[in-house]
């Protein structure tokens, strides 16, 4: 098992993304989408905590770069890593168990209400769930300083890995370091 500070370390762990996927993911794959479960307004409820690492993604064109952390058994999530990489993004996976890939969440100021399978990062920041390839690399060119990460909360169906009939619109959230959300984007 992790410890906070080994995941904080990974967290930190220079201009790579880091994918965390929850281990229910794959075993949930066929659960109906959450619908409304997008908290776009509310109140995120991370966990004060390590500040966001303040160095710049510095990642050149077409050298994208992800590491995942997600559980073996998600099947989403393959297919989120396959969008990525059709998008360009070279992606590490790591297969970890459920309580480690929480801490990541934790330490990546993930919302409690923003969780989705996996977490991501990429450069500085971490991408939760299912968020769209290009939307990370937006967030990446406009490098803004006050947002931890963006994620899509839940699984929602229409969104990238979770292809299939129907398909919802959904909000991807910002997150900051001391909990705020605001809607990035709607899709
Ligand atoms: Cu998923
Ligand atoms: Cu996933």
């Amino acid at each position: 098992m992790l410890s906070n500070q080994i995941a904080r370390a990974l967290l930190k762990s220079g201009a790579v993304a880091v994918i965390a996927v929850l281990a229910a993911c794959g075993n949930k794959a066929d659960t109906p989408p959450l619908q409304g479960a997008a908290p776009a307004q509310t109140p995120a409820t991370a966990p004060a905590g390590t500040p966001v690492p303040a160095q710049a993604a510095n990642l050149p064109a077409g050298q994208l770069t992800a590491v995942v952390y997600k559980s073996p058994t998600c099947g989403c999530c393959r297919a989120w890593v396959d969008h990525m990489r059709q998008n360009g993004f070279a992606v590490e996976t790591h297969d970890i168990d459920d309580a480690p890939l929480q801490e990541i969440k934790a330490a990546g100021h993930v919302p409690e209400n923003g969780k989705s399978c996996h977490t991501a990062r990429v450069g500085q920041y971490v991408i939760e769930g299912h968020v769209p390839a290009d939307l990370v690399k937006k967030l990446l060119a406009e490098h803004p300083s006050d947002i931890a990460g963006l994620t899509v909360p839940g699984m929602v169906m229409g969104s990238p890995g979770m292809e299939g009939p129907n398909a919802q619109h959904y909000d991807v959230i910002a997150f900051t370091a001391n909990g705020q959300t605001r809607v990035y984007a709607s899709r």
